[in-house]
């Protein structure tokens, strides 16, 4: 009889459910792995649009999320009910993804039961432990109480052994948002929504818009959507799409400051499906997301990022991603470079795949057969590509 291990992934967010949906799949689909999904439902309608897209049923439902939620709610909502969870499943190893609080909690409540812990998109370094904050944080703790790495990046295995891990636990396998991202976007794609199918991409230059980064909350959103509404006064072609995020402090301020531009269509969170291809018909992305930043690019399309520093500096060395901060004049002044240059365009719009293959989640079940002794090799490394 073969040998059998079991696996109990955890996630709570939309983007970590977008990134470990297609390694749900491979490992469930895996004879010799039995894979159980938890979620924290850190968020609610937005991980919902995913595990609904990607057909996951959890396991497990902590249903945390709660209107306007605190860093200290989070944490320890999610750490007693992940406690319940693992002392009933006793698995072989726990599955996180990313930075979020959920990310953090759910290897800290393995750490407590001695599980082994795997962390996907692991060794994310932008070296601010307050920008991105809570997120540096989650991530590099993560990595103290992970057991296998699973780093996107030559540039993320660096940063993991700096901080002295084992090479031999950290596996370069590429983002699996590149995996997800290949399945959805689609030639000729037609919208679900009215508002979207309406919008001519010919004659219309669409710049996609997201914000949600906590240390964005209050002023420096407030230039953003400012320097967004200079930009659509001034250029008479463009139409800004901007899917908003749930949070309410996000909400209040995008409705008051850009609620009555017609030509900014403030829009309920998207599906991954049309937002996937919605980037892929944009001009270019304005974004604080660290997921938009690995996704565009490989799209061809330029991303303004709304951000002081990233911890995703490779599409930013290729040239695709540039940070330009939350300096109101700053962000009218790059993109407007965008829509009058055509050589600073070009520049910037080409496709670029340092993130990933759409193999990552293959190499990380690989890495596992590894780890268990069921392969001798250790999985090919993923060196990024044109
Ligand atoms: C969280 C993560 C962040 C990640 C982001 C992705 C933490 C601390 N933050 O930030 O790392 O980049 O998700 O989007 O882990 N809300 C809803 N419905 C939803 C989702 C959110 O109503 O489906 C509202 C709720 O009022 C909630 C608030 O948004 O309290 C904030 O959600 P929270 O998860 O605390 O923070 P995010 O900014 O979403
Ligand atoms: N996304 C989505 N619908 C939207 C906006 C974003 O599906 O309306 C996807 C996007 O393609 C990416 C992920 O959500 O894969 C990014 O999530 P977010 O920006 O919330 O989080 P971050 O990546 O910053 O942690």
């Amino acid at each position: 009889m073969k040998d059998t291990r079991k696996i109990i992934t955890i996630f709570g967010t939309r983007p970590e459910a977008i990134k470990m949906a297609p390694l749900v799949q491979i490992l469930q689909d895996d004879p010799q792995i039995d894979c159980k999904v938890a979620v924290t439902a850190q968020h609610r309608e937005m991980l919902d649009q995913v595990l609904n897209l990607f057909q996951i049923i959890p396991d497990y439902d902590l249903d945390i999320m709660r209107a306007g939620q605190s860093l200290f709610e989070i944490t320890s909502r999610a750490l007693l009910g992940l406690q319940q969870i693992l002392l009933k499943e006793k698995p072989d190893l726990v599955l996180v993804h990313g930075d979020t609080s959920t990310t953090f909690v759910g290897a800290l409540a393995a750490y407590y039961q001695q599980i082994p812990v795997g962390h996907v998109e692991a060794g994310l370094r932008s070296g601010n432990k307050y920008a991105p904050f809570p997120e540096e944080i989650n991530r590099r703790l993560t990595g103290v109480l992970g057991d296998l790495h699973f780093a996107p990046t030559k540039t993320a295995a660096e940063n993991l052994l700096r901080e002295g891990h084992d090479p031999e636990n950290i596996f370069i396998t590429g983002n699996t948002v590149i995996d997800a991202l290949l399945n959805t976007v689609k030639k000729n794609y037609r919208f679900p929504s009215a508002t979207l199918n309406s919008i001519d991409f010919q004659t219309r230059r669409v710049l996609v818009l997201t914000t949600h980064r906590r240390e964005n909350l209050g002023e420096p959103m407030q230039h953003i959507y400012l320097a967004i509404k200079e930009l659509v006064q001034e250029f008479p072609d463009i139409m800004v799409v901007f899917p908003v995020h749930k949070n309410p402090a996000v909400r209040q301020v995008a409705q008051k400051f850009l609620g009555d531009l017609e030509r900014v269509k403030l829009i309920e969170p998207l599906d991954y499906e049309p937002f996937a291809n919605l980037m892929n018909k944009a001009y270019l992305v304005l974004t604080d997301s660290g997921g938009l930043q690995e996704e565009a690019p490989s799209l061809g399309k330029p991303v303004l990022v709304l951000r002081d520093n990233t911890e995703r500096p490779e599409a930013v060395a290729a040239g695709t991603v540039k940070l330009v901060g939350t300096d109101k004049e700053r962000i009218y002044q790059e993109t407007k470079q965008l829509l009058t240059d055509n050589n600073a365009y070009n520049r910037m719009a080409h496709a670029v795949n340092p993130y990933g293959d759409g193999q990552a989640s293959r190499r990380i079940r690989e890495a596992l057969h590894y780890f268990w002794g069921w392969q001798k090799e250790k999985p090919e490394y993923y060196c990024g590509g044109a």
